[in-house]
């Protein structure tokens, strides 16, 4: 039988959407968990909307930053970006 295809969703950390998924199923339900958990999203911040898409996908909703006033996952993905020597699992 055929490997399903994977596709990388983070060039900067080779992470795939099967990493992705992987770490969904195991309890990453904002897309600031995803990242803690897979390294996606830490760097240039391109993955970002396939990040949220791929957690929209598997019936998790993530707050979006213009409809949550408290911290939403996004602000703390931006304000690790904005560190370089910062990461969100700190
Ligand atoms: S492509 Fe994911 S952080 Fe750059």
């Amino acid at each position: 039988m055929k490997e399903p295809r994977v596709m990388i969703v983070c060039h900067c950390a080779v992470v795939t959407d099967r990493d992705v998924t992987e770490a969904i199923d195991a309890g990453a339900d904002t897309l600031a968990k995803v990242c803690m958990a897979t390294s996606a999203g830490r760097q240039c911040g391109g993955c970002i909307f396939t990040l949220k898409a791929l957690l929209c996908q598997h019936g998790t909703t993530t707050p979006s930053p213009a409809t949550t006033p408290s911290a939403p996952a996004w602000e703390a993905v931006h304000a690790a970006r904005q560190s370089p020597r910062s990461g969100i699992a700190q």
